[in-house]
């Protein structure tokens, strides 16, 4: 039966459009989810980039009984529990470097809102309070806070809400389909897009600065992956002048690209890193700030009686987020989904880009277990296309995500080849309808 939906305010949705015709997933297993009608739907997206191991995993579940009956909640200030000092242990295993200081959040907003709040007060501990300035990128996503919307850059999740934070930046996207389009992996074409954080430091001074924030891979804006060098030059301009980098991996984090995080893929180490999503599969709301160990080990200098960052949540550290996570990250290294990730990214990335030649695509993105298919919007509607694609998958059981014109897939990191297959032949056939 589905229930009254007047009540319930959707985020980021055409409330009304969608109250009309709903889409509504009732369960879900493994690939799949299910409709009310028991209608199996397969997941192209990971629900929304975060349930990496599959739906309704088993030991997810009974860890999450199990700790509600021991510890339903406790607080973390001033106070202690034993599940969020065993999670960040546990983490510090696949963190990279020493990203080993880690900050507990309930999303990846807060996350970000978090790293920002962390990258000024770390400057401003070492004595360098005039470097404020946080910097951004066109296209960015970092969520919804009011730190996450300035620094990001997608203009219709910030029009609507005033002036937002003053002193930010942003440098230039890296999207080009006239040099990048079709491409496997990373771009050849647009590494000098990097330089013009050179130019933002010259226009403040580095004084000024105190954090650069990118998504490693730009998910939410529709699958923009760095070009070669971009992000090696990103790190060493901020270490010319002592700026921070920040990566926001909320997406990339937990095996996206066949790593444990895209810095291990791309082989550059930020100073900050925002996760959120796949650290509990999905199942249970939490972020975390992974620092490094110098960024903490500055804030630990004052006298000891002094509370460091007067920052937190009542929910940091929830028990039941950290119960979820570290079953999550037992399943991950059981069943080595990362690897599997890497195994089977060429065959999904040979599958996706097969779809080339369909006339509605101008171009397709691919990285690890990531895909992009920019479709020509119809003129005066954009995104009416790709609104479409989504409507018209869900009704032939493919669950995708879409935005602006761009469908983004992020499947299940358990997908096989079979699921590739069938997904890429009903994109196929509904692509080539519209
Ligand atoms: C890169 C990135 N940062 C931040 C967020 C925000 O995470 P949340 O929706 O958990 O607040 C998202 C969500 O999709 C994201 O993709």
């Amino acid at each position: 039966m589905t229930p009254d939906l007047n009540a319930f305010w959707m985020p980021f949705t055409a409330n009304r459009q969608f109250k009309a015709n709903p889409r509504i997933l009732a369960s879900a297993q493994g690939m799949y989810y299910q409709d009310q009608n028991a209608r199996e739907i397969l997941d192209g997206t990971a629900g929304l980039w975060c349930v990496n191991a599959g739906h309704g995993r088993k030991t997810i579940a009974t860890a999450v009984q199990q700790q509600l009956e021991t510890l339903d909640y406790a607080p973390t200030f001033q106070m202690g529990h034993p599940g969020p000092f065993e999670l960040a242990q546990r983490l510090t295993h696949i963190t990279p470097a020493d990203l080993n200081a880690i900050f507990f959040t309930n999303s990846g907003s807060e996350a970000v809102d978090s790293a920002l709040k962390i990258a000024i007060a770390y400057h401003r501990a070492k004595g360098d309070a005039s470097r404020t300035r946080l910097i951004g990128r066109e296209r960015g996503y970092h969520g919804t806070g009011f730190g996450g919307i300035s620094v990001g850059g997608i203009a219709s999740n910030r029009k609507a809400f005033g002036p937002l934070l003053s002193g930010v930046d942003h440098l230039p996207h890296t999207h080009n389909l006239e040099h990048n389009a079709y491409s496997k992996g990373q771009p050849e074409w647009g590494a000098h897009l990097a330089d013009d954080l050179e130019r933002i430091v010259t226009l403040h001074d580095p004084s000024t600065i105190a954090a650069v924030i990118v998504e490693p891979v730009a998910g939410s804006t529709g699958v923009l992956i760095p070009p070669k060098g971009y992000l090696e030059k990103l790190r060493s301009i901020c270490d010319r002048y002592g700026i921070l980098l920040i990566f926001d991996e909320v997406i990339t984090g937990f095996g996206r690209l066949g790593t444990a995080f895209a810095a291990d893929y791309f082989n550059v180490v930020p100073d900050l890193m925002c996760v959120a999503k796949g650290i509990t599969n999905g199942c249970v709301p939490m972020g975390a700030v992974f620092a490094k160990e110098s960024i903490y080990n500055t804030f630990m200098q004052g006298p000891e009686t002094a509370i460091e960052l007067f920052h937190g949540y009542t929910y940091s550290g929830h028990p039941i987020a950290c119960a979820a996570a570290l079953a999550t990250l037992e399943i991950y290294q059981n069943e080595q989904l990362f690897e599997k990730a890497a195994a089977i990214a060429p065959y999904w990335q040979d599958a996706i880009q097969s779809l080339k030649g369909i006339s509605s695509i101008i171009d397709i993105r691919t990285i690890g277990l990531i895909a992009g298919i920019e479709l020509a919007s119809i003129p005066g509607s954009p995104g009416a296309r790709a609104y479409q694609a989504l409507v018209t998958c869900f009704e032939q059981d493919l669950l995708i995500r879409t935005t602006g014109d761009i469908i983004a897939l992020s499947p299940p990191l358990i997908i096989e080849k079979p699921h590739i297959d069938r997904l890429v032949d009903r994109l196929a056939t509904v692509l080539a309808t519209l």
